[in-house]
């Protein structure tokens, strides 16, 4: 017997409860990892709170860490003992979990199961954000919201180590310091952000905007561009943005808006590897620094969703079953 964290329907962060469960079994290409930390992230509370379409009973998270403890019919890349983690996982949120072989990442040595756990979901996501939804160069001027939190803090480093000038917005002075502390070239508030950016790109506006917050910031995200500039709406913190007239983007200046997700930037194993080996080469030596800023026992899950969509965590939030 083990626990895990169940959603009985879908609502605010009082549906989440902790409940007694048996040991999942791995099926064939499955790998059972005893969970070392399960990482939060934004879309477990999408999926939580029904805005998006999960079966319920649902067990959140997509994202740990942990040792390999039984392995399903067929496996061979890992073996009992491994260290894995994932940003591709189902029912993390659990003192065990099933992972895909195709989907486990081996953990390099000297990475600590925290970070391990910190890191796959929100690095891959900065990764593909930067070198592929737009291509980050040298020079470039970039914009990103939530620039204390988990994706936010990882883009900053990796952006700044691209040679990129980074301006971001944050809710707090606590959050400025820690985006500053991150390499941050300017920290704004959101109030009037627009005008600001412009003003710091002599009136051009800068070449990308990254935008995490959604509804609260979309036009004035659009307003921040330069001409032909791209905006990469990756998320909604403040919830969904309303249908978009396309004139709009003409109306900005011959504008891109593109909304990824993750799953379109992991097409195969190569590219899986590819971003992964990166991330994970940065934070062991050092080079990326992963802040976790809250670990709540996992029974704590519903504490650690209040907080999160609270505005009230900076860096990585992590379940410790
Ligand atoms: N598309 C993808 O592939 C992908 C993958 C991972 C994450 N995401 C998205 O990336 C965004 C950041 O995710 P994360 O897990 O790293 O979260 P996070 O940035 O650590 O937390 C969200 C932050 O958004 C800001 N925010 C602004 N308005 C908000 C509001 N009304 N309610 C709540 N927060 C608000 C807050 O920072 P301030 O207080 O400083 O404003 C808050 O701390 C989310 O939208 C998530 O869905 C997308």
């Amino acid at each position: 017997m083990t626990h895990a964290i169940v959603a009985g329907q879908a609502g605010g962060p009082e549906v989440l409860s902790y409940v007694p469960v048996e040991r999942p079994v791995p099926g064939p290409g499955q790998l059972l990892i005893q969970v070392a930390a399960a990482g939060v992230n934004f879309i477990d509370t999408y999926k939580r709170s029904g805005v998006y379409k999960v079966q319920y009973p649902f067990t959140p998270g997509s994202e740990a860490a942990g040792t390999v403890v039984g392995l399903g019919a067929g496996v061979t890349a890992f073996a009992e003992g491994d260290r894995i983690a994932t940003a591709e996982g189902a029912d993390c949120y659990a003192g065990f979990a099933l992972v895909d072989e195709d989907k486990a990442l081996p953990v390099p040595e000297g990475l600590d199961d925290a970070t391990a756990a910190a890191l796959p979901l929100q690095g891959l996501t900065a990764h593909y954000l930067i070198n592929s939804t737009f291509k980050v160069e040298a020079g470039h001027n970039v914009l990103l919201h939530a620039g204390a939190g988990g994706v936010g803090l990882l883009l900053i480093q990796l952006l700044k180590a691209k040679g990129a000038r980074v301006i971001t917005t944050v809710s707090t002075d606590g959050k400025e310091a820690l985006a500053l502390g991150a390499g941050a070239d300017h920290v704004l508030r959101y109030d009037g952000f627009g005008k600001a950016v412009r003003d710091l790109t002599d009136g051009k506006g800068v070449d990308v905007v990254y935008d995490g917050v959604g509804k609260d910031t979309f036009d004035d995200s659009l307003s921040a561009l330069r001409v032909r500039g791209t905006l990469a709406l990756f998320g909604a913190a403040s919830g969904p943005v309303p249908p978009v007239d396309p004139q709009r983007l003409n109306a900005g200046g011959s504008l891109f808006l593109t909304r990824p997700t993750m799953a379109h930037y992991l097409q195969d194993a190569r590219e899986r590897r590819w971003r992964s080996d990166e991330i994970f080469a940065a934070a062991a030596d050092g080079s990326l620094k992963v802040r976790i800023g809250a670990r709540y026992p996992l029974a704590a899950a519903r504490q650690a969703h209040e907080d999160l969509e609270g505005r009230r965590t900076t860096g990585k939030v992590l379940l410790v079953p």
